[in-house]
């Protein structure tokens, strides 16, 4: 069976003139080599194709694959992550994770949130702000937490994130809108524990791996699993595997926004605990980092007995599960 790999390449992107916050996102080349070698190693036989502008060459050239394990994140646009996707879904050609609507509703935070809200789910209040002026009419009560509607790999999260009072508000949100150049998410901030939960397969056969507790250490930057903390990860967070009764919980609520978002084969969802100890959704990573050693994932496999190798083969047998029924 040949499967063919899908990517957005970091060097190719830092080499064409963007900032290493701009390519944040995109992946390493030891991350495509581990995945490559993993499925070689599990027994299939791979081509790596790379991005859409790749894969679009290459299908008008005549190319297929039998499946192709997809972790493109796109360039632009609400929508780019659901690229290639759409794309193979134009030459039916099957694919790993999950599809264009899934993958375009939830790079979108806001939108998500309303669907999760909608399930019965906790997350917390919300405003999604497209001006200054929102900004300032926004009634919810602080503290409250600011981000990119639509970006991940905590880009636009720093100490300034969690807003006290209006004028903290009001100069967050002219930073992020101008920064980021789409709407901000406005947030209650939830105080209490933060937990990550790796899932695989789909469906009703979703499984949690385990939870997470993502604790920072002194030294990190406060308030949040920021873009520095994340880039610092070795020495200022540390990964805890949770198995308490909150932890339980935020396993549970993780399975319901999976499932009620219809995700598929493997991912990450992260959430928080409001003040009352009720683990609320923040997001959910469809596409989460793969890289066997600095990725959350990865991490959080190994942290709960899961090897790399297990991780891979259980995304692609839920793949699989999928296409041939
Ligand atoms: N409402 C909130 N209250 C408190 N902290 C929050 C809130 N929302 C986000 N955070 C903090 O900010 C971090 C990053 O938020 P979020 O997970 O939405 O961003 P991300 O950049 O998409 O993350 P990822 O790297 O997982 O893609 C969280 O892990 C958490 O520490
Ligand atoms: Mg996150």
């Amino acid at each position: 069976m040949e499967v063919g790999i899908t990517y957005d390449l970091q060097k190719d992107y830092l080499a064409q003139g963007m900032s290493e916050e701009e390519a944040a996102e995109f992946d390493r080349l030891d991350t495509i080599e581990a995945i490559d070698g993993t499925l070689r190693g599990l027994g299939f036989k791979t081509d790596r194709i790379g991005n859409i502008k790749a894969l679009a060459k290459r299908l008008v050239d005549g190319d297929r694959w039998d499946l192709v394990f997809n972790i493109a994140e796109g360039i632009r646009g609400f929508g780019r992550e659901a690229q290639v996707p759409a794309l193979l879904d134009a030459y039916d050609i099957p694919y790993t994770f999950s599809d264009v609507l899934v993958l375009s509703l939830t790079l979108h935070k806001g939108m998500t949130k309303r669907a999760i809200r909608d399930m019965g789910i906790p997350t917390p209040d919300f405003r999604i702000v497209e001006t200054e002026q929102d900004a300032q009419a926004l009634n919810l009560p602080f503290p409250l937490f600011a981000k990119p509607v639509a970006e991940g790999t905590g880009k636009g999260i720093d100490s300034s994130s969690r807003i006290e009072n209006k004028r903290e508000l009001a100069a967050v949100c002219r930073n992020l809108l101008e920064r980021f150049q789409q709407p901000v998410l406005l947030e209650v901030f939830m105080p209490g524990r933060e937990f990550t939960v790796g899932i695989t397969g789909t469906g009703a056969a979703s499984k949690a791996i385990g939870a997470i507790e993502v604790i920072l250490k002194k030294g990190a930057e406060p308030a949040a699993y920021s873009y520095h903390n994340k880039k610092q990860f070795e020495e200022v967070v540390e990964y805890q595997p949770a198995k308490d009764e909150m932890a339980e919980k935020a396993v549970e609520v993780a399975l319901a926004a999976w499932r009620g978002l219809g995700c598929r084969d493997g991912g990450r969802i992260d959430l928080r605990a409001d003040g009352e100890g009720v683990p609320n959704f923040l997001e959910v990573n469809p596409l989460a980092g793969l890289n066997p050693d600095i990725s959350d994932l990865p991490i959080l496999c190994r942290l709960n007995g899961v090897a790399y190798r297990e991780l891979i083969s259980r995304i692609m047998d839920s793949a699989l599960k999928r296409i041939r029924t």
